[in-house]
């Protein structure tokens, strides 16, 4: 049976890529963005992939937006992959810290994913893998922070945890699993060119940990390789 996917962010690095895997293995993939038409990647993908790829456009930031995913979306989902993200203003020390920046990462990185997810369970728990992914980061992780920095990011991923966990407590009973995922330190925009791995090496580990998903290890934070990661 065709996977259906839907994927959030997916105009550039980690969305892109997972779209390009998911549509690899023969999954109908709805790739959800801001600007689909400002992406050549993403319109070359497109091309390539016909009908089995619909773009959709969304900022998640826009509760109408969110709210037509439910009629723009039709059929039952398999997998909701909420990717988009941000990380904010690069460096801020403890000082620097100010309101309106944290409100945007925390509003980009936590409460959209969950404004999401509230618009799609219903389709998710009418799917045959009913399986929801939360891309988080090892940020996120206190018992990982050795470094200190990263307000803004780290506090918006840890509630992203927070909000996980309790989704994979309360869906359960609709047979929903929920994945809160680490993608390792990856070569995109927001990773920089530093980075440890590729997009392609990261998402085929996501892949997995998304297959091996289930109501048993549901609400796990895993890394891409697989590791349990502290919280
Ligand atoms: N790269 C890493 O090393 C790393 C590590 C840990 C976790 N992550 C997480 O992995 C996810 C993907 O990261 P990435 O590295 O692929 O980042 P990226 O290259 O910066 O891409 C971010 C994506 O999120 C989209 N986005 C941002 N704000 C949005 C909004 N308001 N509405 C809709 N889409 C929005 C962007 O769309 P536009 O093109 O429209 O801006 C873009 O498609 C993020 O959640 C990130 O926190 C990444």
């Amino acid at each position: 049976m065709q996977k259906i996917v839907v994927v959030t962010g997916v105009s550039r690095g980690l969305g892109l890529e997972l779209c390009r895997q998911y549509l690899a293995e023969g999954a109908r993939v709805y790739g959800c963005c801001r600007s689909p038409e400002q992406s050549q990647k993403l319109l070359e993908l497109k091309r390539s992939a016909g009908h089995q790829f619909e773009l959709v456009p969304l900022d998640i930031t826009q509760p109408g937006m969110i709210h037509n995913l439910q009629y723009v979306i039709e059929e039952p989902i398999d997998i909701l992959i909420n990717n988009a993200g941000i990380y904010g203003p690069f460096g801020l020390s403890y000082d620097e810290v100010t309101v309106d920046p944290w409100m945007e990462v925390l509003r980009v990185d936590t409460v959209a994913p969950m404004m999401v997810t509230q618009a799609l369970v219903d389709k998710v728990a009418r799917g045959h893998d009913k399986k929801i992914i939360m891309m988080s980061s090892k940020m996120g992780s206190m018992g990982d922070n050795q470094k200190g920095g990263s307000y803004l990011y780290r506090s918006a991923k840890a509630a992203l945890n927070a909000v996980a966990r309790s989704l994979a407590i309360d869906l359960a009973e609709k047979g929903i699993s929920v994945g809160i995922v680490h993608p390792g330190w990856v070569q995109t925009d927001m990773g920089g060119v530093n980075a440890l791995i590729d997009t392609e090496t990261s998402i085929r580990g996501i892949r997995k940990v998304i297959d091996q998903l289930s109501l048993r290890n549901s609400g796990q934070f895993i890394s891409y390789d697989g590791s349990v990661i502290p919280w």
